[in-house]
């Protein structure tokens, strides 16, 4: 159980390829089993990299185990945030959340045009550099996606900026040692919060004041002021930054792991390539993709399902068992933390044939989806996985057909625990 109060969380910390899952849980595992125990973020837990148990816990939610952040991770989301609250509140504000998504998943052509005209006019400055680095314009891309669609805001507003450094500081803080000193990464990410919640607080007076809609179709916060969801303020303020943050990072990552794994996959990339040459050829010139497109590109999204499975956006959640818990031999303790381990799944040999092999091709295989959790499970499923893998879809589409490209060194994706290029993602632009 390591030493007293931090137990082992360091080592379990430690950062790895994340396509790899770390010395901490190889030797664990190698000594203990998939399911061992240890003490980790303040609590004694139960380690889980079994599938099939990690499923049992997901589906669990609410009945046998509930979600259960540490506190540091309150105070930087808000006790408002749908990854915190439970019970009959988390379904209030998911059902909204989830509404969100949905519409704007569906042909509104207005959304799905925004996506590409911004994917292409990226891909066209990157013409006259000579070097980008991918990871970070793919943050800046995504998140432009999200302010235009949560609050109508366009990439050119100085607001956006403003957002967007505030959004950067709260995303470093949130991955660091949790001391509210000031000057330190973690109290900078509270007070670049507060910022952001306040400019979204203070739209929403303006608008309430004004009795404006924005547009005809209405962005998320109109459509959260003008909604029988009957929310107050701060809740609305809430919903908004539990999208901007589950939402931004989690794509561009996902983006940036495809086109990482893509140069290492020349198959791969041609294969991708000729599905989207076949997609172009058959629209009418300056035609926008659309949902039935979408459906079309197969290869595509074995291309993403691969790269999550791989790469490993998301290593692990939180919870806490509710009652003891009797799952085959295991019991596991009231009140014991239990972290579900997502990577050691993916990357399972028993599950998967050569696992650590990028192979697009194994999706064939319906079974595959069985086995892999990138995007959660029960009741938290992530509401935004058909979202996140439709914007990276769209964005391929214009990338493998616009600009050649190769990587500039093997800046593997690391896992901090949250995943991370060290050093951007440097690529080289070819003319
Ligand atoms: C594209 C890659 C993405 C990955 C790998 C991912 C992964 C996840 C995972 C694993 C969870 C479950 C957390 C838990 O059980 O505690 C989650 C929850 C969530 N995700 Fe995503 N996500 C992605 C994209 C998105 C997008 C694009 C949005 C929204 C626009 C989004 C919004 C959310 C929200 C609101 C939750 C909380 C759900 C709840 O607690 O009920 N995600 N995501």
């Amino acid at each position: 159980m390591g030493w007293p109060l931090i137990g082992e969380t360091l080592a379990f910390l430690k950062p790895h390829k994340s396509n790899s899952i770390g010395s901490f849980l190889q030797e664990k595992c190698a000594r203990y089993g998939r399911v061992f125990k240890s003490h980790l973020f303040g609590w004694p837990t139960i380690v889980s990299c079994d599938h099939e148990f990690n499923m049992f816990v997901l589906q669990n939610e609410e009945k046998l185990f509930q979600s259960s952040y540490p506190k540091p991770v309150h105070d930087v989301l808000g006790k408002l945030s749908m990854m915190l609250v439970s019970g009959e509140f988390h379904k209030k504000i998911r059902s909204v959340a989830v509404g969100f998504i949905n519409y704007s998943c569906k042909p509104r052509c207005g959304n799905y045009n925004f996506l590409e005209k911004l994917s292409l006019s990226f891909i066209d400055s990157w013409k006259a550099k000579k070097e980008i680095l991918f990871f970070n314009e793919a943050k800046e891309l995504t998140f432009h996606l999200m302010m235009k669609s949560l609050i109508n805001i366009e990439p050119e507003d100085p607001l956006a900026a403003t957002i967007f450094r505030d959004l950067q500081t709260f995303m470093k803080g949130f991955v660091s040692l949790p001391l509210y000193i000031p000057g330190t990464a973690y109290a900078k990410a509270i007070k670049a919060r507060t910022r952001i919640s306040s400019t979204f607080g203070e739209m929403i007076t303006k608008r309430r004041e004004k009795k404006h809609i924005i547009n005809e179709e209405g962005d998320c916060l109109d459509e959260l002021l003008i909604g029988k969801h009957w929310l107050r303020d701060e809740e609305i303020v809430s919903i908004l930054l539990d999208l901007l943050f589950a939402g931004y990072e989690t794509t561009s990552g996902l983006m940036a792991l495809v086109v990482y794994f893509l140069s290492q996959s020349p198959l791969a990339f041609q294969t991708l390539q000729e599905e989207h040459q076949v997609l172009k050829a058959r629209k009418v010139v300056g035609e926008y993709l659309n949902w039935e497109d979408y459906k079309h590109m197969e290869f595509t999204s074995y291309v993403i399902c691969e790269a999550l499975r791989c790469g490993n956006l998301v290593k692990f959640v939180h919870r806490k068992a509710l009652q003891d818990v009797k799952f085959k031999e295991f019991v596991i303790p009231r009140g014991w933390q239990v972290l579900p381990i997502f990577s050691s799944a993916h990357l399972d040999p028993c599950l998967h044939e050569k696992p650590f092999q990028y192979n697009p091709w194994r999706w064939d295989d319906s079974a595959t989806s069985r086995k892999v959790s990138p995007f959660g499970g029960g009741l938290r499923i992530c509401p935004g996985s058909e979202l996140g893998k439709l914007e990276t879809a769209f964005f391929l589409h214009h990338f493998v057909l616009n600009i050649r490209w190769k990587l500039k060194e093997d800046d593997c994706p690391l896992s901090c625990p949250y995943m991370e290029f060290k050093r951007g993602l440097p690529m080289e632009i070819i003319y």
